[in-house]
């Protein structure tokens, strides 16, 4: 009898699997804890033989803590500097063209990706014009995966920054090291009702934000104490191992597998005597019994009425592990225990319970995503690597954009378990071990060009790069004075972010010259200084020269190593917004290589602006020069802008529309450089972030995910983890909210921002005058912005013969504004459709209405005059520090959306501006 009980006993925790087995590095300078693993046919060493008491109860006699703490201060970026930089000085002179006509490569979509998209680009070393540093300024604490490229953005990385002690989220749950907090040293896990968040006490309010600090129930062991050491292992794209040791010298005694969506909080336990402590107060426990022969059951009341479920499934030894609850915060487990303990929260009854059942002793270590594109149709699909009980499906939560796009399996395997999230809504649980979602939308005919949207708001439309005789001149005029500025001074600074506008600021001006200005020999003249301006950077030599980072595995800012500026071109040296940055960069090489792909194969060119695709959104996981998909998060289908900087409100981001430009420009490289599975890959990507917003970041009248008091913001502004706060890091401006979700307008402008979105926040903030009052190079946005829902009104303000230069913000251009108003405006009224590729190229000079001839007529290998006047290399930084405010702060925001109406003072400007388009009859 005895016999067959071990026999049996073996036979499940043949089923217990771990992470593989690997050989201890006895390094004495590497932390040695690894993850636990089991491996099977344990030997049984203890056999439970008392009864397991049934319902335990005991009476709370202090007040239980569920309130936690309100960060409403911002947590410090790093930075708090204004994007947008305006004060371009006028050119002195016109670019005059040159007698080179530019041979565009093709434009049409490849569209001949088989199979997975997310398939490995180039692995080389990054070009040797890119040093090594070792010297990172943060330092890896207590990450034992060795020398491996490292996420730096993704949901879990407060575990090894700072003091350690700050919140993950992996949704619906968050986990924060109590590190003596509550006195215990165990891992916290808290869930935080929609009830439960605070509100600003504006209307709408300002923020809401769930509370951090409440420990509803922390997992730990006798064995932690006040030297208990806490690493991580395994850092992936969606998971990671959290493993907590007694002491830097002992093995870990509790890992956590975490999993974005895991369905139960898992502890692994290797020999140690568990401890459940809460800060709410058990109010009961109760033992239910055995499930599937291998797990027990055990159910939780908590003194705030919720029901929480706890699964103990032991390896190593015979019957029900005895749980104990010896008072109202603490419940023990029994000694020297090796196997799981998961609990859960049940807010669905009986049948929530029998759903936690079925897949209780099953647990997700990993997820892996793939995905196909074929045209306008793509999919993709979360796979999680599984642990524990084998023959169980997986329990794991869904959040709405992904629910929302789910196929039919995904649809089938829903359960009725919902459970809120933070800033996500409700999360939903599937009985899954994968899900897939489909977009059905994709938005492969959007190229260079601008691409209007077919009438009913649909995700199709087409290019329009035909205008009219006169906005084709006043584009080619616009272009020449635009291209006539000093690039240099304008893109060789000390910051990528402002350079990397600039540059993209040309290669836009550039484009439309070219194409829609149809001006051939004048976009030459463009593209050579734009060359040499990018040259600048591919060869290394701007203010800030680049470096690959040893340490954590990427490409960064020379600016805050060596004792810098932490905060030093918005935290680039520490990981922040490097989509953002390079996506500029990125976008104008696309220009550039299409414009003459020729280019593209000259010296490290290609090599190095792929460098930075891998650095921010680097396809494979086994690139070893970097992490895979750096900043976009496919779990959540945005990305966190931040990077090494620990937060109390987790990773956080405030622009979406610099993230889906990333996005776009991903797309259009990797149709410039012939990579199929690129330009697949960010189309995908481009529909799930466009899905992911209208869910989460932008928010129409309609939306069903947010809270409903919030919708009137129209955004979200900051984007938090655990808050949305309706404000930026660099000030209150209404427009500085809204814009810099429409920051930079672009083709893929009118894809992820619907009409309906932009009128609805057109009519809250800046219609009847209202964006007018905006500073400077905000308020050329907010007209650029108006192009998606009311071209003619745009283009009236563009194409004023006394535009002011100084409303442009420094990574935009008239010249692109005007053709892109004209373009929507003509697509609109039906007026024109052609196609970029059948567009014959025009050679036809310009006659220019300036001062042509001041410049020599340059040849490619020419000394360019425009380098004498150099002086003016860093143009006004003033305004933006203006604007300044120390982090931590809570922001102000006396919002000024109720500036006086300045309605019906509206110039009717039909008889000054001939050439504007006929208005259409609304
Ligand atoms: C898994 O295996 C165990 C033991 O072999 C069995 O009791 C249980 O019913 C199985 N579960 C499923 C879902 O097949
Ligand atoms: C994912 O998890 C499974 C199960 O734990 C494991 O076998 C696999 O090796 C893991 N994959 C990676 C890439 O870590
Ligand atoms: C970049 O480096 C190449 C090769 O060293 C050199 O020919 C070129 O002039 C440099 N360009 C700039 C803008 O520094
Ligand atoms: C050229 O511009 C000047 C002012 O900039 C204007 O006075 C003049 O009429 C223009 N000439 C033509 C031919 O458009």
């Amino acid at each position: 009898m005895a016999k067959l009980a071990i026999l049996l006993a073996l036979a499940q925790s043949a089923l217990i699997h771990g992470l593989p087995a690997r050989e201890l590095q006895r390094d004495t300078h590497v932390i040695e804890e690894r993850a636990i693993t089991f491996s099977s046919g344990l030997e049984i060493t203890t056999s439970y033989s008392l009864v397991v008491s049934t319902l335990q109860s005991v009476s709370a006699t202090e007040t239980p803590s569920i309130t936690g703490v309100i960060p409403t201060g911002l947590p410090d970026p790093g930075f708090t500097l204004n994007p947008i930089k305006t004060a371009i000085e006028g050119p002195s002179h016109t670019l005059a063209p040159i007698d080179w006509t530019l041979k565009p490569g093709p434009t049409e979509p490849l569209n001949n990706v088989e199979g997975n998209v997310f398939v490995p680009m180039a692995t080389d070393t990054p070009p040797q014009q890119v040093s090594r540093r070792d010297d990172h300024p943060v330092k890896k604490i207590n990450i034992v995966d060795g020398d491996v490229p490292l996420h730096t953005n993704k949901f879990y990385a407060n575990l090894f920054l700072g003091k350690q002690d700050f919140p993950v989220f992996t949704h619906p749950y968050s986990l924060t090291w109590a590190k003596g907090t509550g006195d215990t040293w165990g891992m916290s896990v808290s869930h935080v009702e929609r009830a439960q968040v605070a509100w600003g006490e504006q209307t709408p309010p300002r923020y809401w934000i769930a509370p951090i600090g409440i420990q509803h129930i922390v997992m730990s062991a006798k064995e932690l104490g006040t030297s208990t050491v806490l690493s991580t292992e395994e850092l992936t794209g969606f998971s990671v191992y959290a493993n907590l040791a007694p002491s830097v010298h002992s093995d870990p005694v509790i890992s956590f597998p975490l999993v974005q969506g895991m369905g139960f909080v898992t502890a692994l336990y290797n020999n140690a005597r568990p401890q459940l402590n809460s800060g709410v107060f058990f109010r009961t426990l109760d033992y239910i019994g055995r499930l599937n022969g291998i797990t027990y059951k055990y159910r939780i009341t908590l003194e705030d009425n919720s029901h929480w479920l706890l699964y103990a499934t032991p390896v190593g030894s015979l019957g029900a592990p005895p749980f104990t609850l010896k008072d109202n915060h603490l419940i023990e487990g029994p000694d020297a225990f090796i196997g799981s303990v998961q609990i859960a929260k049940n807010p669905a009854g009986d049948p929530g319970e029998q759903m936690y059942d079925s897949t209780a002793g099953a647990f997700a270590t990993n997820a892996t995503i793939s995905g196909t594109v074929n045209g306008a149709f793509g999919s993709y699909t979360l796979e999680w690597g599984k642990s524990g009980v084998q023959n169980q499906t997986l329990l794991m939560f869904a959040i709405p954009h992904q629910v929302e796009s789910f196929d039919q399996a995904s649809k089938d395997a829903l359960t009725n378990i919902e459970l809120v999230t933070t800033t996500k809504g409700y999360a939903k649980a599937v009985v899954a071990d994968k899900i897939t979602m489909v977009e059905p939308e994709l938005p492969a005919s959007i190229g260079f060009a601008p691409w209007v949207p077919d009438k009913e708001d649909g995700n199709s439309g087409s290019d329009n790069i035909e205008l009219t005789d006169q906005m084709r001149v006043m584009v080619q005029n616009s272009g020449a004075v635009e291209l006539g500025q000093n690039f240099i001074a304008q893109t060789s600074l000390d910051s990528m972010y402002y350079s990397g506008k600039g540059l993209a600021k040309f290669a836009s001006i550039i484009y439309t010259v070219q194409t829609l200005g149809k001006d051939t020999e004048l976009a030459a003249a463009g593209l050579v200084k734009l060359k040499d301006a990018f040259n600048v950077f591919i060869n290394n030599t701007q203010p800030l020269p680049l470096v690959y980072d040893t340490v954590w595995k990427g490409v960064v800012s020379s600016g805050s190593y060596g004792g810098g500026d932490l905060g030093m071109d918005f935290g680039n040296t520490l990981y922040n917004d490097h989509h953002f940055h390079y996506g500029y960069f990125v976008y104008t090489a696309a220009v550039v290589g299409h414009l003459d792909p020729s280019w593209l194969d000259q010296g490290s060119n290609k090599a190095w602006v792929n460098m930075l695709v891998r650095d921010f959104a680097n396809p494979s996981a086994d690139d070893p020069y970097f992490p895979f998909q750096r900043s976009f998060d496919w779990f959540m289908c945005h990305s966190w802008a931040k990077g090494l900087f620990d937060s109390g409100d987790g990773k956080d981001q405030e622009s979406t529309s610099e993230d889906t430009f990333a996005t776009y420009a991903l797309k259009m490289w990797g149709k410039t450089i012939g990579d199929a599975y690129m330009e697949g890959r960010a189309n995908l990507q481009l529909a799930c972030q466009k899905r992911s917003l209208r869910n989460y970041f932008l928010l129409e009248a309609d939306n069903q995910v947010q809270p409903s008091q919030f919708l009137p913001n129209k955004v979200t502004g900051i984007l938090f983890e655990n808050k949305v706060d309706h404000t930026t890091y660099f000030g209150a401006n209404p427009e500085y909210i809204q814009g810099i979700h429409m920051i930079p307008l672009n083709p893929s402008s009118a894809y992820t921002r619907s009409r309906k979105f932009v009128q609805e926040e057109w009519d809250t903030y800046f219609s009847h005058g209202r964006a007018d009052k905006a500073v400077a190079g905000w308020k050329g946005i907010l007209y650029a912005n108006q192009i998606l829902i009311d071209p003619f009104a745009a283009l009236e303000f563009f194409s004023d013969p006394n535009f002011d230069m100084s409303l442009l913000d420094g990574g935009a251009s008239r010249t692109f504004y005007l053709a892109y108003a004209a373009a929507m405006a003509g697509g609109e009224s039906g007026a024109a459709g052609g196609k970029a590729d059948d567009a014959p190229v025009q050679t036809q000079y310009v006659e220019y209405n300036g001062t042509e001839g001041e410049e020599e007529e340059p040849g490619p290998d020419d000394d360019w005059e425009w380098e004498s006047d150099d002086d003016e290399t860093s143009y006004d930084e003033s305004t933006a520090s203006d604007d300044e405010q120390e982090g931590g702060e809570d922001i102000d925001t006396a919002t000024d959306t109720d500036i006086d109406d300045e309605a019906d003072k509206e110039v009717d400007s039909d008889d000054e501006y001939e050439w504007v388009y006929e208005r259409r009859k609304r």
